[in-house]
């Protein structure tokens, strides 16, 4: 029987922002401060939304399996440990190219962060896979698909609404076709109609092109006689 993964949209968004940062990282010029400056921004957002991200975990789901599989909960208490390591050395760079320095040094921070955030990306798409296949295996011994999903509602209610919208968007992103379709069902149910609106025209700029069908909005049915 397939099994609900409470990690599954949130990773994917997760995902696709770091996919997204790390290429634009690899086609930046360096020589440009409005790419630089854009770029830092967008590396800060990543790892802010990483960080936020490890804080709920560690707060209200790795707990869940904290007396059936203690080790477990603590190896990956650790990982999140590690990702803030990781960050950390990723923001001494960001630090160190946004002072004045000659070309030489630039070009020397830029090839640091690229290799520092290739570290951040590997070493999350990794502890990723093993939320959802090994923690996901513990859970699921102990808990009900709807257990898991009430304790995902509550973490919903819980993040401020700009947060919230941006989680959304970054899912819209990085989903396939029957998720998005869930997604904006859903969203279409719990929202007032002109906020429905709004965030439609954002999520339309967000997924790609070839998802952007999914996203008309439905047809009025005509009585045919
Ligand atoms: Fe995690």
């Amino acid at each position: 029987m397939k099994r609900f993964n409470a990690f599954g949209l949130i990773h994917k968004a997760l995902r696709a922002m770091l996919f997204d940062v790390d290429l634009e990282l690899q086609q930046a010029d360096w020589n440009k401060p409005e790419d630089v400056r854009q770029l830092i921004s967008k590396l800060q957002q990543v790892l802010n939304a990483f960080e936020h991200h490890a804080y709920i975990e560690d707060n209200y789901v790795l707990p869940l399996i904290a007396g059936k599989d203690r080790h477990l909960q603590q190896e990956l208490e650790g990982e999140h440990q590690q990702d803030k390591i990781l960050t950390e050395a990723l923001l001494e760079h960001i630090e160190a190219i946004q002072k004045p320095g000659n070309p030489l040094e630039k070009s020397i921070h830029a090839n640091a962060i690229q290799y520092a955030f290739h570290a951040f990306v590997a070493f999350n798409l990794d502890h990723m896979n093993k939320e959802e296949t090994t923690f996901n295996r513990v859970l699921w011994q102990y808990y009900s698909d709807e257990e898991i999903m009430a304790v995902n509602e509550q973490i919903s209610k819980m993040i401020e609404p700009a947060s919230r919208e941006n989680g959304l968007l970054w899912m819209l992103r990085g989903c396939n076709a029957a998720e998005i379709s869930m997604l904006m069902q859903k969203l279409e149910q719990q929202l007032p109609a002109e906020a429905f609106h709004q965030f439609r025209k954002k999520a339309v700029a967000q997924v790609p092109g070839k998802f952007r069908y999914l996203l008309q909005p439905a047809e009025p049915v005509h009585a045919l006689y």
